[in-house]
């Protein structure tokens, strides 16, 4: 109480001396009494500010306590439907288990959040295999036996349980109801307030993104707001209600440059005031610890600027250029070419990989051509559906299409039905031989080495 006494006397006593030294510097204005009252004023509010930045720094931290942790996860922690224990589950499938049981248990999840477009949807995939299981843990209010996890783990999750029958019982019915896991109305039926999926969306990952949408969330808005690497953060998507994401580079994230892709020579590098809305570049970056000059081989075009700031759309992969008659098909091309070839088709594409065909043995053989492997969700292609997707080709670029028309290479494209598994088994690959995580993961679109290749194509059928 004294304290506080104490605390108003000398707030009072500072707004008071405030207030008599700007009466006097206005009505005594340069006299020598001036800068006496000007110090005193200048005393008073430097006082008055610490006392007032003091206090604010107080209310911070106590509102703000969790974000305080020096551990950068449990800064945000308590935004998440699962416990910190969660995140320390070394096996993907166990992981992706356990976050789902933790999500779904939670009836008022505002969003989802993943790196990746396919993630997401693996989760939902899991989600249609595992859900019987799912509602049995809910229900019970811990982990089955059946879920592999360390020790340490299942305690703290069981910790954080606790049985929940109805909402089981909730997810049940929605899961047993027909088309539930077709008609892209479950994660709103799920979770009713779910407001957004933040995950990137574009480049290659649009074929999961669409799928997505169409299966399983509908309606519920994909977000892509970061556009980043390892190297940093590089753009911030401000449209978040727009389909089509496009980033402005963040002049202060990184140093940008911008390698021209249209001329052959492109050897010009650009800042960004020099940039042509339209134009094709490669993004070179360094960054603040000195990463110099760096070509990530991300393609972009400049859709607009903001402020200044170039705003891009992601095209693709510098390295994921098919290139056996040095063509030169890039992945969006060849993708935009697939895509529309498989709205014709009468089964859906799921996912797809390439490679050029020196990396099969005998390839002096045959012409050079392409090695394309499919996941399919129905029928094999007809010979008429593979038609078209070289038709397709052939409207998407030019150079194919010229080198199609004289005729030397009738054989470009060929075709070999793949599965599942076989993506199933590069995943594991890439994942057993280079340090990507799971949730960073991304379909190579085309395959480098004659490993790969092989790997893709045990049980495939030509
Ligand atoms: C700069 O790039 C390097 C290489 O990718 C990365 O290891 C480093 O963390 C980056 N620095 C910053 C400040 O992001």
């Amino acid at each position: 109480m004294m304290l506080l006494w104490l605390l108003n006397g000398i707030l009072l006593g500072a707004i008071s001396l405030l207030a008599l030294a700007c009466i006097q510097i206005s009505s005594v204005r340069k006299s020598p009494y001036h800068t006496f009252a000007s110090m005193v004023k200048q005393y008073a509010t430097q006082k008055l500010l610490a006392f007032v930045a003091r206090y604010m720094r107080r209310r911070f931290d106590r509102d703000t306590k969790h974000f305080m942790k020096k551990d950068g996860r449990e800064h945000t922690q308590f935004l998440y439907s699962s416990p910190p224990a969660a995140n320390d589950i070394p096996a993907e499938p166990a992981a992706v288990y356990v976050h789902l049981l933790f999500g779904l248990r939670d009836r008022e999840l505002g969003a989802i959040e993943a790196n990746f477009a396919s993630f997401v949807y693996s989760v939902f995939s899991a989600l249609e295999r595992d859900w019987q299981r799912l509602a049995r843990d809910l229900a019970a209010g811990r982990l089955g036996k059946d879920v592999e996890v360390p020790d340490s783990v299942r305690t703290a999750c069981d910790a954080a349980l606790s049985p929940e029958p109805a909402r089981a019982a909730e997810l049940r019915e929605i899961f047993e109801s027909e088309d539930a896991f077709r008609d892209g109305r479950l994660a709103r039926r799920v979770w009713p307030h779910l407001n957004f999926i933040t995950t990137v969306t574009s480049g290659a990952m649009q074929l999961y993104a669409a799928r997505l949408q169409r299966r399983y969330t509908g309606q519920v808005p994909l977000y892509s707001a970061l556009y980043a690497a390892t190297e940093g953060l590089l753009g911030v998507n401000l449209w978040p209600e727009e389909s089509q994401p496009r980033y402005v580079l963040h002049p202060r994230a990184m140093l940008f440059e911008f390698g021209e892709t249209a001329g052959t020579d492109g050897d010009k590098i650009l800042l960004a005031s020099e940039l042509e809305v339209g134009g094709e570049y490669e993004l070179i970056v360094t960054n603040r610890s000195g990463m110099f000059r760096f070509r990530m081989g991300d393609v972009v075009r400049v859709v607009d600027f903001y402020n200044g700031a170039p705003i891009v759309e992601f095209l693709y992969r510098k390295g994921q250029l098919l290139d056996v008659h040095s063509e030169k098909m890039s992945e969006a091309a060849f993708f935009g070419a697939l895509r529309s070839a498989a709205d014709g088709w009468s089964s859906t594409l799921v996912d797809y990989t390439t490679a050029e065909s020196v990396l099969l043995a005998g390839a002096a053989d045959n012409p050079p051509h392409y090695v394309v492997l499919l996941e399919l969700n129905g029928a094999p292609l007809t010979d008429d559906e593979r038609q078209k997707v070289d038709e397709s080709l052939c409207a998407h670029h030019e150079v194919y299409r010229s080198f199609r028309c004289q005729g030397g290479h009738r054989d470009l494209p060929r075709w070999c039905a793949s599965d599942r598994a076989a993506f199933e088994r590069l995943r594991q690959h890439v994942l057993a031989n280079s340090d990507t995580s799971a949730l960073q993961f991304k379909v190579p679109r085309v395959l480098r080495t004659e490993s790969l290749l092989q790997l893709m194509l045990e049980g495939a059928t030509p």
